[in-house]
């Protein structure tokens, strides 16, 4: 008899649904996966052995066949093991066969019949949802699951014996709550930060349109501490996006406790980091830092110290939001709508731009050091600021600066007019102006006199590419939205042509 059990194999934040036959016939005693199993799945004979083994159920000298359906389609990760096991305790009898019928089973299991976490829990609540199925996971991956829906049957046992005793009527597993994790206001709030005005107006302006940021300014001027404290004014997830944001993590293994949060990513890898940790790859395809940053921030400090390449590998993500890993065999994609947001000195030594400063190694300091950045990735970059190290005057007597709340209250109505328009344009996929298509923004945020005059002469003067133009043109339509206008004046399109400009340490290098 063949014992059939549905579980699915992961392919980017998608589960494709995968059968697992069991068969147990007369023949050489042993036990047998087939169907590309890697070596977590290969592995999982020896730990189903001895979980059944644990649970009182010992294999009979039979031989027995495991096929992992589609046979050509690789079966990466571990959490095969439980339906394996349920697959073969079905066909052993000593659970109803019809039992697992209306469920996808996933999760790893330890020696002792313990049934252990898995990545994943949530993206395969939702294709069994798809399904018109139920859901079997570990019970530590089931608060996660249970976000999938409140209709959708989930059993999140401990352990082998207790989904048996379930099955047998003798012992009722309840359904797991789903957890949010408390979004504890202990954030770096924007008022620890004395002077620098003009970038705290740079980063509500980011925040408020989802713009890409980039500051440069000379050492302990307060550019990390800045970008740590764009989390407090970003405005919270949106529903869809939560769900998105959280499969992601949920693959990738870092939903702490399976609670999901509102709060949107920020992510800071740091320098060394490499092509796979940023982009997504190695074993398993995993996504990177790009995409664990969806719907929220990619915060690169010391961006030039990153490697070439990987800057460069984030030109295609920036651009249509999403991450391809090319495998020989398969195809990963991975979402990365994100906010790049990056930090720098304006030169090795870090001073150059200073009055009165000349760096030991004259120009070249900064050419070199600038150079590192490739002119595509900074043509991507809508904000560019010169964050001047604070003034004496600033630091002793600072004026009373607004909290992070005032501001993202401002964040979040410009965000709001942003989707009543982006709504009644017909395209409420789109949340931000940044994300908005050049076809569209020239329609939202088409310019005054005075404003098409000014926005001639710069883009002829400053010789803007048309994409340079596009992200202009953006820029002003959150600025105007942050005013609370309607059309996008001379005044917006200046400050957003400033913006554009490099911050005058980076003109000099020019
Ligand atoms: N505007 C400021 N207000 C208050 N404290 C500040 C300010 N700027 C810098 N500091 C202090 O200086 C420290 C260093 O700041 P930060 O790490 O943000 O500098 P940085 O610009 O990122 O420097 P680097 O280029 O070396 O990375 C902060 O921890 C803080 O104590
Ligand atoms: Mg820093």
């Amino acid at each position: 008899m063949v014992a059939r059990v549905s579980t699915v194999a992961f392919q980017g934040i998608e589960g494709v649904p995968v059968d697992v036959q069991v068969m147990v016939a007369p023949g050489k005693v042993g036990m047998q996966i087939v169907g590309l199993p890697d070596k977590a799945v290969a592995e999982s004979r020896e730990r189903v052995q001895a979980a059944l083994h644990a649970s009182g159920l010992s294999l009979p000298a039979k031989k027995v066949t495991v096929n992992l359906a589609p046979a050509d389609l690789p079966k990466e990760g571990s959490h095969f093991d439980l339906p394996i096991a349920l697959g073969l305790m079905a066909a052993l009898g000593a659970i109803p066969a019809d039992a697992l019928g209306g469920y996808v089973v996933i999760g790893e299991l330890n020696l002792d019949g313990t049934i252990a976490a898995v990545a994943g829990a949530l993206p395969a609540a939702i294709g069994a949802n798809a399904l018109g199925k139920g859901l079997i996971c570990p019970a530590d991956s089931g608060a996660e699951a249970a976000w999938a829906g409140s209709n959708i049957d989930i059993l999140a046992p401990r352990s082998l014996i207790a989904l048996s005793n379930h099955f047998r009527g003798t012992q009722v597993l309840s359904r797991p709550e789903p957890a949010i994790r408390s979004n504890a206001a202990n954030m770096p709030d924007l008022a620890d930060i004395k002077g620098q005005e003009s970038a705290k107006r740079a980063l509500e302006v980011a925040a408020a349109g989802n713009h890409n940021l980039l500051m440069v300014g000379p050492p302990g001027s307060g550019k990390s501490m800045l970008a740590a404290r764009l989390p407090s004014i970003l405005p919270p997830l949106l529903p869809s996006e939560l769900l998105e944001v959280s499969m992601i993590h949920s693959i990738a293994g870092q939903l702490a406790g399976g609670k999901l949060s509102d709060r949107r990513p920020f992510r800071t890898p740091h320098h060394s980091a490499t092509m796979a940790a940023m982009i997504g790859g190695g074993l398993r395809a995993r996504p990177g830092e790009a995409s664990l940053a969806h719907h929220g921030v990619l915060f690169l400090d010391e961006f030039p110290e990153f490697t070439p390449q990987v800057l460069d590998a984030l030109r295609q993500p920036l651009e249509t939001a999403e991450c391809i890993i090319a495998r020989a065999n398969h195809r990963v994609t991975y979402p990365a709508a994100i906010q790049l947001v990056a930090a720098m000195n304006p030169c090795r030594c870090g001073m150059a731009g200073e009055p009165g400063h000349s760096c030991a190694r004259g120009p070249r300091c900064v050419t070199d050091y600038q150079g590192r950045i490739s002119g595509p990735l900074m043509d991507r970059i809508d904000i560019r600021i010169d964050v001047p190290a604070v003034t004496a005057s600033d630091l002793i007597r600072p004026m009373q600066a607004e909290t992070s709340a005032v501001v993202a209250t401002r964040v979040a109505r410009a965000r709001e007019i942003q989707r009543d328009r982006f709504i009644a344009f017909g395209t409420p996929g789109i949340s931000s102006n940044a994300r908005c298509t050049t076809a569209m923004i020239e329609t939202m945020a088409e310019p005054d006199a005075g404003g098409l005059q000014l926005l001639r002469d710069a883009a002829e003067k400053l010789k803007f590419s048309a994409r340079g133009y596009h992200r202009v043109l953006k820029v002003a339509r959150t600025l105007a939205d942050l005013d609370g206008t309607l059309t996008v004046g001379r005044i917006h399109l200046a400050e957003a042509i400033s913006y554009r400009v490099a911050g005058a340490r980076l003109t000099a290098a020019a």
